[in-house]
């Protein structure tokens, strides 16, 4: 976190600024190779929460609104900078430094984002040693172009493209899946094998990416070379967490709280074969006495290697509804909720492992990846971990700050096409002009 010793960049690794904002993270993160050595995440999950899930133009609008500040802190952290934010002194030539007038013209659709990101690049550009650490330090810059929510990625791309300008870099449009996939390299040595970009890694591996928008199962046989082996066919697996959250009247985002519940619950579980030293559960107190819920594993037998998780959304509308009918109650109690928290994330994980499985024993995969926001759920870790200790298979996994949204892993993936010798898009040119954010983006 602290390369701020010299303000040159004398590492030979690429140095990237790297802007997320594809859902409700606005994130920013500097990195010098795979090691970030600042990164910012502002989240505006409590926003959303009243609605239930992401409202694509207030997650627009508060990306535009908190973007300008958190690059203020990732770019005074990660490069030393100590210019007045606050020192509209103007006088010197900005013309010479940066061209307002493009930038205005680049950042014309994003009201909030425009103002703020401008006068922080007129104070920048009048302090000339900050402006230089800038254009000295960073190699380039990346920016997620899909997929996610339009309005929301605009907000990055437009910033990026206004920052590539400003400070005439190659700008890398990254696709956010993989960005998740990338994740998983976050830190690790960068030793220089031509193979597959000096990361040891060994392929062909099998990406398992698992968020609020995404299931999928991926082929990865480099690090630049992925394809879909399977994917959900209607609700995400993170969607699902989120949605089963609503129904039992747990908060949006529904992932960390169903998952909370559900430790509760083989807590309980185990604790109660402890006690009484058997299965036999009715005669301690803290126990649901028998089994109430019973919830499908959607697709578990199906050749492919595709997911359904919206018929186990709604076996749980049904059960929750069943429920409270029978018993002529308005809501489940603490542990009825406790209990259907725990069959639903069994059930998940349960087919989730299995299709994993499957894909690395057909595929003779020696690697699992797996990525995703609902990779920050420990007993999914957990499982995974003894999935691969028990097929005799490496896993890479990102550590939990950087399995939900984060810049660092849409950094990384930069990083990894610099090494391959790929050429970003340069300000000015067509191909610059005409990146847009592309929702439906697929490997
Ligand atoms: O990758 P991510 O941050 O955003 C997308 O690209 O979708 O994933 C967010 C999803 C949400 O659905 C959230 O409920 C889920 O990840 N999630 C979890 C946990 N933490 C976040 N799901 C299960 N257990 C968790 N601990
Ligand atoms: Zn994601």
């Amino acid at each position: 976190m602290n390369n701020t010793e010299t303000s040159t960049n004398t590492d030979p690794k690429p140095m990237i600024l790297a802007i997320e904002t594809s859902c409700d993270e606005t994130a920013i993160s500097l990195l010098q190779g795979f090691r970030a050595v600042s990164h910012k995440v502002h989240s505006q999950a409590d926003l959303h929460a009243e609605f239930g899930g992401v409202f694509p133009n207030l997650a627009k609008r508060e990306h535009g609104k908190n973007f300008t500040a958190l690059l203020d802190a990732v770019l005074r952290e990660g490069l030393d900078l100590n210019f007045d934010i606050t020192d509209t002194n103007t006088s010197s030539d900005l013309s010479a430094n940066i061209d307002l007038t493009k930038i205005n013209e680049i950042l014309s659709r994003e009201h909030e984002l425009q103002t703020a990101l401008v006068e922080y690049l007129k104070c920048l550009s009048a302090n000339k040693e900050s402006l230089r650490k800038v254009k000295e330090n960073i190699n380039a810059i990346a920016v997620t172009y899909g997929p996610g929510l339009e309005p929301a990625l605009w907000v990055g791309i437009s910033a990026a493209k206004a920052l590539a300008t400003a400070f005439d870099l190659p700008l890398y449009p990254i696709n956010h899946m993989e960005g998740h996939i990338a994740s998983v390299l976050a830190d690790s040595e960068a030793e220089t094998d031509s193979k597959n970009n000096g990361h040891k890694t060994e392929f062909p591996a099998i990406a398992l990416l698992i968020s609020g928008g995404h299931t999928e199962l991926v082929t990865v046989n480099s690090w630049h070379d992925y394809k879909i082996l399977g994917q959900t066919v209607d609700d995400a697996v993170g969607e699902a967490y989120d949605k089963t959250a609503r129904l039992i009247g747990l908060p949006y985002p529904g992932g960390p709280a169903i998952s909370a519940l559900a430790s509760k619950w083989r807590a309980n579980k185990n604790q109660g074969e402890n006690v009484s030293g058997n299965k036999d559960q009715k005669n301690n107190s803290n126990q649901i006495p028998e089994k109430i819920f019973n919830l499908p594993r959607p697709m578990l037998h199906s050749k492919d290697f595709n997911f359904s998780f919206s018929g186990l959304k709604t076996a749980v509308l049904y059960a929750v509804r069943n429920r409270l009918k029978e018993l002529n109650q308005e809501e489940l109690s603490e542990p009825e909720k406790i209990e259907l928290a725990g069959e639903f994330e069994e059930a998940v994980i349960e087919v989730l492992i299995a299709k994993t499985k499957r894909a690395i024993e057909e595929t003779g995969a020696k690697t699992l990846i797996i990525g995703g926001g609902v990779i920050a759920n420990t007993y999914v870790r957990e499982k995974f971990k003894t999935l691969t200790e028990n097929l005799g298979i490496e896993l890479l996994i990102p550590e939990i700050n950087l399995a939900t949204d984060n810049a660092s892993m849409i950094g990384l993936v930069a990083t990894l096409q610099i090494m391959d010798n790929k050429k970003g898009l340069i300000p000015g040119s067509a191909e610059f002009g005409e990146l847009k954010a592309d929702g439906n983006l697929r490997f």
